[in-house]
Parts: structure tokens; sequence; C-alpha cells
């Protein structure tokens, strides 16, 4: 195969390399278009056949339902990794030794305090705001309580903003959740793990001692795992989009959650249960909602459903639908939406609009089933997608950042008036 594309423009040729990844993926470099062509761009709305940046984190095919984080496959490390060796893995490359996930650990805990003075920021919020604004907000104050900007040429530098975020990240998850719930806003347990450490801040009534359930704990644990990274996604791009104009850890953090909120994105895990409720409470009738998201009149969509890169299934769908089996029973909870969910999956993929689109339950699909059988309240669970995403979007920062990009600055085709010369107020 060559090694070159030829593009034709007007009778003229011009090659470009291509690159090529280790999983063979190929691109086309056209670092040098506009300049040898005098001025020709490419046009890709929504970056459906662009890439971005090499990066060497996370692998998807999108084809045959594979994800990997840094060789890993989703499934092994789902199964046999925990939640913070899976964060090691991603920011620096390699999964950690006992000793250095010990240090990464201690590390993380000194930084789990959180300036007392953050708690009248969350007190001006009104109680009905959504705690994606509030964590999206909060994120980005923590910028006014830790001003040093990160020296990304010190590795030291660098490491001690990466486990500053990991430590206070969950403290103000939590507290966005208790403030809703009109709970006290306290500190973790140093004692525990990172992630027991975040449901005790989160579920700690003051009143009782908290005692961990191993089953909620190995179920969130998946769930932060399975959500840890997704390679140059909406949210991740916009987090390494923020950061290339070398603005701060923490704010492009806070780009990256807001990014993540809308229901095409993140934000599907609430859709869905608003969806499989909205469907409970009229009655259970799949197939009306089947046919109103088949129907190009109604802006309904399946939430849950389709997938920008998977065209076969989502590898993280599947781990969680077994998953949701289990946490459920291993509970003893009973959820009619979870019936309504299987019902809905079963008749979308028999569906010829469903199988033409290639349209597959995505990671989303039974997440928030899942996260309502733990207790976490709807409006909560984008919230806790930024807490499993956020060693993914640390990683890929760190890698931008280190790989010297450039800012990040689409160009455009202008499509509106030409030149015209100026129209004075009394001939408007
Ligand atoms: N329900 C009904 N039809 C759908 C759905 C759906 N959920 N998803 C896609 N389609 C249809 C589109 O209408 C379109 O049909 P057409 O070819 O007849 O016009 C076709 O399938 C392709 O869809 P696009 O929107 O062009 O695909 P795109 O890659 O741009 O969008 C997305 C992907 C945003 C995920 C889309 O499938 C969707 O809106 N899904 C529902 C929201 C959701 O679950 N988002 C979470 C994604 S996972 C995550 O971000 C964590």
């Amino acid at each position: 195969m060559s090694d070159k594309a030829t593009l034709e423009i007007n009778g003229t040729s011009y090659e470009f390399p291509l690159v090529k990844g280790t999983e063979n993926e190929i691109g086309i470099d056209i670092k040098t278009l506009r300049s040898v062509t005098g001025g020709v761009i490419t046009i890709d709305p929504g970056y459906k056949n662009t890439g971005s940046c090499e990066s060497a984190i996370t692998f998807l095919d999108g084809e045959k339902g594979i994800l990997r984080y840094r060789g890993y496959s989703i499934e092994d490390l789902a199964e046999k990794a925990d939640f913070l060796e899976v964060a090691y893995l991603l920011i620096f490359g390699e999964l950690p030794n006992a000793e250095t996930l010990e240090k990464f650990h201690a590390d993380i805990k000194k930084e789990s305090l959180v300036d007392e003075e953050m708690k009248k920021i969350i007190d001006a919020f009104p109680k009905s705001a959504h705690p994606m604004g509030v964590i999206a907000s909060l994120t980005s104050a923590l910028t006014a309580f830790n001003p040093t900007s990160v020296n990304v040429d010190s590795e030291e530098a660098m490491y001690n903003a990466i486990v500053r975020i990991l430590g206070k990240f969950p403290v103000l998850v939590a507290w966005t959740m208790r403030k809703r719930q009109g709970l006290p806003l306290e500190y973790g347990d140093t004692s525990l793990g990172y992630v027991e450490n975040v449901l005790k801040m989160m579920f700690r009534k003051p009143n009782e001692e908290y005692v961990t359930n191993k089953v909620v704990l190995d179920a969130l644990d998946k769930l932060l795992i399975l959500h840890a990274d997704h390679e140059q996604n909406c949210s991740t791009s916009t987090v390494r989009i923020t950061g290339s104009s070398h603005a701060g850890l923490f704010v492009s953090l806070a780009a990256g959650i807001s990014a993540l909120w809308g229901p095409l994105h993140g934000g599907a895990n609430q859709a869905v249960i608003e969806m499989l409720e909205a469907i409970k409470e009229d009655g259970g009738d799949t197939k009306k909602y089947m046919a109103k998201a088949k129907d190009k009149s109604d802006p309904f969509r399946l939430m849950g459903f389709g997938h920008r890169v998977y065209k076969n299934f989502d590898p993280r769908a599947k781990i969680i639908k077994k998953s949701a089996d289990e946490v459920l029973s291993n509970l003893g909870v009973e959820d009619p939406v979870l019936d309504i969910a299987k019902g809905l999956e079963k008749e979308a993929l028999e569906d010829q609009y469903f199988v033409d689109r290639k349209l597959y339950p995505n990671v989303d699909f039974y997440s928030g089933i899942i996260y309502r059988a733990l207790g976490i309240p709807t409006e909560m669970f984008t919230v806790m997608f930024s807490l499993g995403r956020l060693p993914g979007w640390i990683a890929q920062w760190k890698e931008m950042r280190l790989g010297k990009e450039p800012i990040g600055r689409p160009r455009q085709i202008y499509t509106g008036e030409t030149y015209r010369p100026f129209k004075t107020m009394d001939k408007r």
C-alpha cells in the first residue's frame, strides 16, 4: 500500500503523507493542505472523518466493538482492576505496582481537603440548580483557591496538579449532592479506598455510622472504570481544545464537564431514566415510543441508543447490562424500568430502522438503572459520569500539553454577505 494520498483540485495533483497508527488506522496528514493549494481547506461538520490528534491513550474499534485503555481491554480492566489503578494507567501509561499505587493514593489523600470558602459558593446556588452546572462552576472556582498555573515542563508540578484535582473533585461531587439534600458538607475518611471514600462522602448520615455495602462499592467502581476514557469524544475534545490555549487544568476540566452535560453526550444517562419513567407512566407501551423514535417529524430519540463510533455494539453496554442484573438482584431491588429497558432493546435490535442505521444501546442505556439502584438521584447521574471521566480528561490534557500541540482553531467556509457599504441609520 502506498504511503501517500493524492488529491486533485482543478487539474493539479497534490500528495499528502499517510499516518498509520499501531492498530493500522490510517489518516491523511493534511497539515500542508492550505499552504500548498493556496487556501483550500477541508469541511467536516461534527468531525465525523477528522482526527484532531495522534494519541496513545485509548483505542476503540467501533466496527468490532473493541475498547482498550493503554492496550488493556475494557473487559479485563472492569473485571480485574480498580478505578484508581485504571486512573493511574490512563494518566501515566502503565499499571501501577503496589508501591506506586499506594504512593499515588497517599498523595491524593493529602489533597482531599477543599478550602472552606468554597462552601459559600455552594450556598449561593439555589437548591434547584442542576448539579452539572454546580460541579462545573465549583471545578472552575478551584482555580481561584489554587492559583498557581501548572508548569507543564515540570514532572513534579504536573503530578501535583493531577493528585490535587483527583483529591478534591470527589469532595465537590459529594457536596453537590448533599447540598441538594440538605445534608451537612463533610470531608471523607482517608482510611478508606478512593471509591469507598466517595460513597461515604456522598451517603453518610450525620446521625448514623456509615457501613460500606460491597455490592454497591463494586458496582460503582466498575461504572467509573467503564466511563474513564473514550478517546476524542465531545467533552474530551473540549478539554483538549480548551487546554490548547494554555488555559489551566481545572478550567479545562470545567469546560469538559459543561460539554458532557448535553443529552446527546453524558447527559444521556439522566435522559434515559427520564424516558423509561415516562414510558412506564404512559402504560409501558414500548411500541409507541419505538414509532416516535423512527418518526422524522417527531424530535423524540431513543435515548441511550446510537453512537458516533460504535456501529456494532458498545462493549461497555454489554458489561453494564450484565452488571445491572447482578446489582439489582444482589441488592434485592426490583425496578420495573429495567424490564422496559430490556423490552425496548429487544425491539430495537430487531427493528429495520435501527438495524439499517446500526443503532445499538450505548454505555448509558443501563447505567442509570444501576446508579438508581445504588441510591444516586437522577440529576446526579451525569456528575457520576464526570467523576469516572476525570482521569481520562486529565490524561488527554497532559498528553496534549506535553505533545506541544498547537492551539486548536478550526477554519470555516464563509457563507455570509460579501462586502457591502455601511448603511447609515436613516437608510435602514
Ligand atoms: N433514536 C432514533 N434515531 C436515531 C438515534 C436514536 N437514539 N440515534 C441516531 N438516530 C438516527 C438519526 O436520526 C439518523 O437517521 P437518518 O440517517 O435517517 O437521518 C441516523 O440514525 C444517524 O444518526 P446521527 O445523529 O447522524 O448520528 P451521530 O453519530 O451524529 O449521533 C448520537 C450519535 C448523538 C449518539 C445519536 O445516536 C443520539 O442522539 N443518540 C441518543 C443520545 C444518546 O444516547 N447519547 C449518548 C451517546 S454515548 C455518550 O456520549 C456517553
